[in-house]
């Protein structure tokens, strides 16, 4: 099996980190990967807030994560997070998505941030790709705009423990087929 597609079956979402913080420039090389991923009529229409400082830190961890959001408590105990905000697409991309009824954006950003679990796999560093975080509180703290979203934050730590979770995958039957819809 090559490299790539070992380190790709190695990956999984990691929700419980220890206390090891992330070197900046081991986040730098995170994001970078990210700005080399693909867009659409590649608008890069994105910007990722790299959160590495101990107060900030300490601000998302108590605003992002707690009532209704709960359920993403153990984020809290992450060592960095990079929340991924939406821009304006291109114009062609803008107005193909209308015409598909698509959001080019929210597809390209998925993209980045699978390129960003990747490298961080890479590097040692466990993530979790959050959807679900207190969106209203983060964008306060960053003083994000109003009309701008935060599409997703990535929490980032290194594993608490070594072993790999067990992953649930359905068939390849069920989701692969060759020169036909099945
Ligand atoms: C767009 C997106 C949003 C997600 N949101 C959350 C989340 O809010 N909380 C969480 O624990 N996991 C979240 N996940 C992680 C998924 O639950 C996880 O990827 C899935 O269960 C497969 O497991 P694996 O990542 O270990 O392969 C999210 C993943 C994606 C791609």
């Amino acid at each position: 099996m090559s490299d790539f597609l070992e380190l790709v079956k190695s990956r999984r979402s990691v929700r419980a980190f220890g206390g090891r913080a992330i070197r900046r420039a081991d986040l730098e090389l995170c994001v970078e990967a990210a700005r080399y991923a693909p867009s659409a009529c590649n608008s890069q229409a994105w910007k990722f807030i790299v959160i590495d400082d101990a107060e900030k830190k300490q601000q998302v961890a108590e605003k992002a994560f707690s009532g209704l959001y709960g359920m993403n408590a153990f984020a809290r105990e992450a060592a960095a997070f990079i929340a991924v905000i939406s821009e304006k697409l291109k114009f062609p991309a803008w107005a193909g998505g209308k015409l598909r009824n698509t959001d080019f954006r929210r597809i390209d950003i998925g993209i980045a941030c699978e390129h960003i679990a990747l490298q961080a796999r890479e590097l040692g560093i466990g993530t979790c790709i959050l959807g679900w975080f207190d969106e209203r509180r983060l964008k306060k703290i960053f003083r994000v705009p109003r009309g701008k979203k935060i599409e997703l934050v990535i929490a980032m730590g290194y594993p608490a423990q070594p072993k790999l979770p067990e992953k649930y995958l359905k068939d390849k039957g069920e989701v692969v087929s060759f020169n036909g819809y099945r």
